[in-house]
């Protein structure tokens, strides 16, 4: 494998050659890899379409440089260990060797149910073994696997299928999260009598031994059908640009959209970044505590650890299950060496006390690692101190589902770290800052908005079955540049400090809403007129969900609120549940008719002595009353 970045010097000469030659640069990292057929050229781009191709002309499958090319090396290295929700419950351990058998036998499996190359399928699983087997085992077939969070709705797991055309649904009876056991086979039951008329299997792994409803005609178990294949699989070889994955997200306009990611430059850009950000070394034990719901989840619980050959920990649980000491215990329990979560759970873990870190000696940790969200400085610190006690370096990592990888982060022991500031593009990424106009902004000590110029091989390539919209949200803001939808401020060295989005998606607790998404799923509702969303600041969330709702011939009390919760859990999930329903008797409205939520933001923020003009708006009478109703 190639050498890691190991110094600040050698990080600069890394990123300035990566610039000079982008083309050499990655040609170097790709080669390491197993090629079927050798890849002619390096890239082609242009922003316009957009049309972004990576390692052109070269075939491969990533499940060989996940798994068969480590067999000689490290065929009895442990891939995944794996910690149950319940702490006395035996944990488990998949060597390299048994991976890859157990990733043959489901790929057949697969087979056997009539998945081929370019099927999809949709993956709605807890975090266990299987999970990880599954999606290895459609990308072992050149399936395309689509993971959706169990914690959405069954009209929003049918509206992914549907999306999709999934041929196949992969669940479990029930996840278990802390003491919920979640019932979601019964979900998939629902979301096929929605829709789903494309899915012709529904393959159910055993997680819980519970009662479930069953339809011989579409479900089967994974008990009787995965172990009794064999454990031979040859590898679809897969052309450079063939679809990997679909992963949904939430975007500033309606329905989520599907990013697409393709095989070989998602494989070389996510090992590249793990090896690199977590500065892996043989033998270490790395965990990460996200969902495989999320592009985290797929790139560094998954394929770029698998890729560099690491160890990687998996849990099933939640971190305040059986008490808010959990996450230690497991620390210490497997000597976790890298250690990568969200600033929500920091602070949430924070909020319990520093008695439970304090029982534990987390004397393993080299590196902590934060993703998802801007981190605040006193999140920041507590990590520091109470869990890396002011000697373990912490990456606060930013990326998105459509970079596929990490592209601004510290590199630890190499880059000084500042507490909030994502710091230094990778190299490889070239990052600048502009203005509202698309102007580059060169100076330091200023904010702007984030884009990069120039591609790098994991970043989406379309959006599913829509590439107009994929050219309307990334690249049709600024000419010849991928805009990420954040804004960030650089320090007077260089540093990024990642401020948020500056569109109407809003992040809670590093999971990304869209404003539209959930205001329509309110507006189901048929006494709710009109409705409006917007983040406001969150203690432990980061933000929270404040909803404006219009109502006509209801009783504004609890029980109205109540039922608006049940229209959003069942249209989109309990994640996007409002945490605040103020009910008002207009919005305030531009002269076009569009909801100004600038303002509505202010008043959630309780900054309303701060709203600027308002005169120009057309119904400017209704702001006092907003304010006059405003939740605290
Ligand atoms: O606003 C940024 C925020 O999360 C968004 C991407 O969300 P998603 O696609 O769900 O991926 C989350 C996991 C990578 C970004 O546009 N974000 C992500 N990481 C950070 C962050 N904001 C601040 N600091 C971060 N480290």
């Amino acid at each position: 494998m190639t050498p890691l970045i190991s110094s600040w010097e050698d990080y600069q000469r890394c990123y300035a050659e990566s610039v000079a030659d982008p083309a050499g640069f990655w040609k170097r990292e790709a080669e390491q890899f197993v090629w079927e057929k050798p890849f002619e050229k390096t890239v082609e781009w242009n922003f316009e379409e957009p049309d972004v191709q990576w390692f052109i002309g070269g075939k491969t499958n990533i499940t060989v440089n996940c798994l068969d090319r480590h067999i000689e090396r490290r065929g009895d290295q442990v891939a995944f260990l794996w910690e149950p929700n319940e702490p006395g419950e035996s944990t488990r351990s998949l060597t390299y060797r048994t991976l890859l058998a157990e990733v043959n036998r489901c790929a057949n499996a697969l087979k056997a149910r009539g998945i081929k190359k370019g099927d999809k399928v949709v993956v709605y699983m807890p975090m266990i073994p299987e999970l990880s087997i599954a999606l290895l085992a459609c990308a072992r077939i050149g399936a395309v696997h689509s993971v959706v969070f169990a914690g959405f709705s069954a009209q929003a797991l049918s509206d992914r299928v549907d999306d999709a055309q999934a041929k196949m649904i992969i669940c479990a009876d029930y996840n278990r999260r802390g003491a919920k056991h979640i019932p979601v086979k019964a979900v998939v039951d629902q979301a096929m009598d929605l829709g789903c008329n494309s899915v012709k299997t529904v393959l159910v792994y055993n997680n819980t031994g519970k009662e479930v409803h069953w339809s011989d005609d579409v479900d089967v178990w994974w008990h009787d059908l995965v172990p009794q294949q064999s454990n031979k699989c040859e590898p679809e070889w897969m052309d450079s640009e063939d679809l990997l994955f679909i992963l949904y997200t939430s975007g500033s306009t309606g329905k989520p959209k599907g990013v697409v990611h393709t095989c070989a430059g998602y494989m070389v850009y996510s090992c590249y970044s793990f090896r690199n950000v977590f500065q892996y070394k043989e033998g270490d034990i790395y965990w990460c505590t996200a969902d495989v719901g999320w592009i985290t989840g797929h790139s560094y619980i998954i394929y770029g650890p698998l890729l560099a050959g690491a160890t990687s920990l998996m849990f099933e649980g939640v971190p305040t299950y059986p008490d808010a000491g959990r996450f230690w215990q497991i620390c210490d329990k497997y000597q976790v060496n890298q250690f990568y979560t969200a600033p929500t759970a920091i602070r949430a873990l924070m909020a319990q006390g520093d008695q439970w870190p304090a029982q534990y000696s987390l004397d393993s940790l080299k590196v902590l690692g934060s993703v998802g969200e801007p981190i605040n400085e006193e999140a920041w610190n507590w990590y520091d101190q109470h869990i890396g006690h002011g000697k373990v370096p912490i990456v606060d990592t930013w990326f998105q589902t459509e970079t596929g990888g990490i592209l601004i982060t510290p590199l630890p022991g190499i880059t000084d770290t500042k507490p909030t500031y994502a710091s230094y593009p990778m190299p490889g990424i070239q990052t600048i800052l502009v203005d509202a106009e698309g102007q580059e902004i060169t100076e330091n000590e200023v904010e702007g908005l984030l884009c990069i110029r120039f591609p790098w091989p994991s970043m989406l390539r379309t959006t599913y079955g829509d590439h107009e919209r994929c050219r309307q949200v990334y690249f049709s803001s600024f000419k010849g540049l991928y805009f990420t939808g954040d804004g960030a401020r650089r320090d007077a060295d260089g540093r990024l400090r990642i401020i948020g989005r500056v569109d109407d998606v809003i992040n809670v607790s590093g999971h990304r809403m869209g404003t539209a998404e959930v205001e329509n799923a309110i507006n189901e509702h048929p006494n709710v007129v009109e409705s409006a969303i917007v983040g406001y600041p969150h203690a432990i969330k980061g933000q929270g969900l404040y909803a404006y709702v219009i109502t006509q011939d209801k009783a504004l009390d609890d029980a109205f609120r109540q039922e608006i919760l049940e229209v959003v859990t069942r249209e989109i999930g309990p994640i996007a549940k409002p945490d605040k329903i103020q009910f008002v008797e207009g919005l305030p409205k531009t002269r076009s008719g569009k909801i100004m939520r600038r303002i509505l933001r202010k008043i959630a923020a309780r900054e309303e002595s701060n709203l600027g003009d308002i005169s120009t708006l057309l119904n400017p009478d209704v702001v006092q009353s907003v304010i006059d109703g405003v939740l605290d």
